[in-house]
């Protein structure tokens, strides 16, 4: 009896102590948060921009409270924003996306997509992204409607990015952009953006939803100043402290999110990765990692980072 009764307390712990870790799971993840960054890379003497780096936005259109903090961020009016994908997660999410974006959309902006922007979201083992890379893909579901949202972007003067290089005089400053479709479905075409960077632009951006290490190196290696990318959602579970424990790609879980650099043949570029605002609607769990927006003030070069 005394055994029976030993293992039934256990158990309640453990029952109870796993609901109250879901219960604060599901809270995080949707405490929406801008964190602000700074990135030295402007010529010298220039004013201050501001970028709005989002990603991962996972759209459903009955996520109000999402929705009403995304709409909050016009407020901030920012120069540019850049959008590193997956701002998908149900087949109606695009007009719910546009409202949400608001003016923001009258701001410059880029885009590149990622694969929830073009797959339909599936229930599966919401801890499957800790396991090693199986390299499988789940593409055999219906598409989502990412051609409307790339005509929504574009018809409002975002330049889509994937697999090709573009640039924007943003108050005075010219940007070089480099951009690739999402390399976690191997689509991105490396070839197609390769070569130095635009040395006469006053700025080189490389954007890509999956910051896998072979499109790092490239953008690094092309001279890109720095580089923005999401897909890791910070690791979304995460020991105390927020250290990440996978990233869903290749790169190292110390950069699953925030601003670090990525060294590759002799050079060196910034890389932005957003924890992104979203998750998939069948794991809407984050621990240690909350929901992201980024501002990226830069700077000039030489400048301190905060
Ligand atoms: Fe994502």
């Amino acid at each position: 009896m005394r055994l029976a009764s030993a293992i039934g307390a256990t158990l309640g712990t453990g029952l109870a102590t796993g609901a109250a870790m879901t219960a604060y799971a599901l809270w995080e993840a949707r405490q929406y948060t801008l964190r602000h960054v700074g990135l030295p890379v402007l010529p010298e003497g220039a004013e201050p921009l501001r970028v709005l780096h989002l990603s991962d936005m996972h759209v459903v259109p009955s996520q109000h409270k999402k929705l009403d903090w995304i709409a909050s961020l016009a407020a901030l009016k920012p120069d540019l924003v850049v959008d590193t994908g997956d701002n998908l997660a149900h087949q109606r999410a695009v007009p719910a996306i546009v409202n949400a974006l608001g003016t923001l959309l009258d701001v410059p902006g880029v885009f590149v997509h990622g694969s929830n922007d073009y797959y339909e979201p599936r229930l599966r083992n919401p801890f499957g992204y800790l396991l090693p890379d199986n390299g499988k893909r789940q593409t055999n579901v219906p598409e989502l409607p990412w051609r409307d949202l790339s005509a929504s972007f574009t018809k409002s003067g975002w330049l889509d990015l994937t697999n090709t290089r573009s640039s924007l005089t943003v108050k005075g400053i010219e940007f070089a952009f480099a951009g690739v479709d999402d390399p976690h479905l191997n689509l991105d075409d490396l070839p197609a953006v390769a070569g130095p960077a635009d040395e006469a632009a006053d700025v080189r951006l490389g954007v890509a939803h999956a910051p896998y290490l072979r499109v790092l190196d490239q953008f690094t290696a092309d001279g890109y100043d720095a580089i923005l990318a999401g897909h890791t959602h910070g690791g979304q579970v995460c020991l105390p402290g927020g250290r990440a424990l996978a990233t869903n790609c290749d790169l190292d879980p110390e950069r699953a999110r925030g601003l670090h650099t990525h060294t590759y043949a002799g050079r060196q570029a910034w890389l932005h990765v957003s924890a992104g605002l979203g998750t998939s609607p069948y794991t809407r769990i984050r621990i240690a990692c909350r929901p992201e927006a980024t501002l990226l003030t830069l700077t000039p070069r030489g400048a301190s980072r905060r």
